[in-house]
C-alpha cells in the first residue's frame, strides 16, 4: 500500500481539516437520509436535493479535492508558499461547499425571492475551487519523483468534476435568470448529473489503485487509457445533451464507460478483491468499494439502455434509489472512509471496534436497503446503512481528533 503518511506537517494538518469538514458536511446528508427513510410516500425536491448534495458536494467531492493534495504532496519537501496554499485551498473549499450544500435546501424550498439567488453565487464559489483544483493537480505533475496511474486518475477526476460543475452551476443561474442554455425539453439536468456520476469511477478506481499498489510506479499506458475513456465519456454527456443527439453520442459514452471498466479490471480490481481482510482498515473498506464499483457500473449501463429505449423508469420504482445509493455510498463511502482511517492512523486506539462495525453495518444495511425497497417499496432498511455511516462519521471524527 502506498498511501502513507504526507511528509510535510502542514499539508498532513490541512488535510486533517480538509477530512473533518467533509465528515461534517456529510452530517447534514445522513440527517436527512433518516428523514427519507421515515418519509411515507413521495419525498419533496428540495429534500431529496439538499440530501444528494450533502453527500455529494460536502462528502464525496470534497474529499476527492483532499485525496489529489495527498497524492501530489506525497513524500515531498515543499516550501512555505506551498503549504499556505494548500491551507487557503483547504479552507476555501470546506467553507464554500458548507454553503452551497443548505443553498439546494434553501433554493428549492421557497423557489421565488433573493435566496434562489444562493445556489449560482455558492455554485461559482465551488466552480472557482474545483478548476483551481484541477490546475493546482496538473501543475504539480512536473514536480513528481514518479508520476502515477493513480496522478493522472485524481487530476482527471477534479477536471472532469470542475466541467460538471459548471454545467451544473449554469443550471443553478437559469433559476434566477430564467433558461437560456440550449439543453432539449424533457431532461435539462442530465447534462450535469449524467458527468457528475460518471466522475465518481475515475475517484473511485484511483484510490483502489492507490490503497493496493505496493508502491509508487511510473504511468502505464493502460492506467492512462482507462482515466482518458473515462475522462471523454464523461465530457461525451453534456455534448450529446447540447447537441441535442443523445440517441447518437449516448451508446459511444456507454462502450467507453465499458473499455475503462475493462482496463480497471484487469489492472486492479482483481487484486482489491482478492486482498480481502476481515480486519479494520483500508483494505477492507477498498474491497467494500471495489465491489459496488462494479455493482455500479452495471445498474449505470442498465439505466442508460433504459433511457434510451425510452420504456422511462415506472417498471422499476426502486432503481433511482438503489442507483444512488450502490454508487454514494457503496463505492464512494467504502473508499473514503478507507483513505481516512489511512489518514486518522495514529488515533486508531480510540473506538476501536467502530470501524469494523461501521463496515458491516454499511454494507450489510445496504443490502437490507435495497432487498426491502425492491421487493415492498419500504424505506426503512436504510435506516441500518444510515446507523453503520454515522457509527463510521463518528469514529473517524473522533480518530483525526486524536491523530
Ligand atoms: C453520499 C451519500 C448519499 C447520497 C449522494 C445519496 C443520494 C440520494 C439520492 C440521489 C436520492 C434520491 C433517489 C431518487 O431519486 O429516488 C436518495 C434517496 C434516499 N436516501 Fe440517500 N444518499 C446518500 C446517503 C444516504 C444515507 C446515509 C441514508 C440513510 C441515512 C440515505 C437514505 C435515503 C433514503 C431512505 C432515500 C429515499 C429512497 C426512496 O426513494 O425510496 N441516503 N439519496
Amino acid at each position: 500500500m502506498y498511501l502513507q503518511r504526507v511528509k510535510n506537517e502542514s499539508v498532513w494538518q490541512s488535510l486533517k481539516i480538509l477530512f473533518m469538514g467533509s465528515l461534517l458536511i456529510f452530517l447534514i446528508n445522513i440527517y436527512f437520509g433518516f428523514d427519507n427513510s421515515l418519509t411515507a410516500g413521495e419525498i419533496e425536491r428540495w429534500q431529496v436535493l439538499i440530501h444528494l448534495h450533502g453527500g455529494s458536494i460536502g462528502w464525496i467531492t470534497l474529499s476527492a479535492i483532499g485525496i489529489m493534495i495527498w497524492l501530489v504532496s506525497g513524500d515531498r519537501n515543499v516550501d512555505t508558499n506551498y503549504e499556505r496554499r494548500v491551507r487557503t485551498l483547504v479552507w476555501a473549499a470546506v467553507l464554500i461547499f458548507a454553503g452551497y450544500v443548505p443553498s439546494f435546501g434553501l433554493a428549492f424550498s421557497r423557489p421565488s425571492g433573493f435566496l434562489v439567488a444562493l445556489l449560482p453565487i455558492f455554485g461559482s464559489g465551488a466552480v472557482i475551487v474545483l478548476w483551481v483544483s484541477a490546475i493546482f493537480a496538473f501543475s504539480q505533475f512536473k514536480h513528481q519523483p514518479v508520476v502515477t496511474s493513480v496522478h493522472f486518475l485524481a487530476a482527471g477526476a477534479l477536471l472532469t468534476a470542475a466541467i460538471g460543475a459548471t454545467v451544473g452551476m449554469l443550471l443553478g443561474l437559469e433559476r434566477v435568470i430564467g433558461q437560456f442554455l440550449p439543453l432539449p425539453a424533457g431532461d435539462r439536468v442530465g447534462a450535469h448529473a449524467g458527468m457528475m456520476d460518471t466522475y465518481l469511477f475515475l475517484v473511485a478506481s484511483g484510490v483502489v489503485e492507490w490503497a493496493t499498489r505496493k508502491e509508487a510506479t511510473r504511468w502505464s499506458w493502460a492506467g492512462l487509457l482507462q482515466a482518458l475513456f473515462w475522462m471523454v465519456g464523461a465530457a461525451l454527456v453534456p455534448i450529446a445533451f447540447f447537441l441535442n443527439m443523445v440517441e447518437q453520442i449516448l451508446p459511444i459514452f456507454m462502450l467507453m464507460l465499458l473499455v475503462g471498466l475493462l482496463f480497471f479490471l484487469i489492472r486492479f480490481a482483481w487484486r482489491a478483491l482478492a486482498n480481502f481482510s476481515l480486519s479494520p482498515g483500508t483494505k477492507s473498506w477498498t474491497f467494500f468499494g471495489t465491489l459496488w464499483l462494479i455493482i455500479y457500473m452495471g445498474l449505470f449501463l442498465y439505466g442508460i439502455s433504459l433511457f434510451m429505449s425510452g420504456g422511462g423508469f415506472e417498471d422499476v420504482s426502486w432503481f433511482a434509489a438503489v442507483f444512488a445509493h450502490s454508487g454514494f455510498v457503496g463505492m464512494m463511502t467504502n473508499l473514503i472512509m478507507g483513505v481516512i482511517a489511512s489518514r486518522a492512523q495514529d488515533g486508531r486506539e480510540v473506538l476501536p471496534w467502530g470501524e469494523s462495525a461501521s463496515f458491516w453495518l454499511i454494507n450489510l444495511g445496504m443490502l437490507t436497503f435495497f432487498v426491502l425497497k425492491i421487493s415492498s417499496d419500504i424505506r426503512l432498511g436504510a435506516i441500518v446503512m444510515g446507523l453503520g455511516v454515522l457509527l463510521g462519521v463518528f469514529t473517524m471524527f473522533r480518530r483525526l481528533q486524536a491523530s
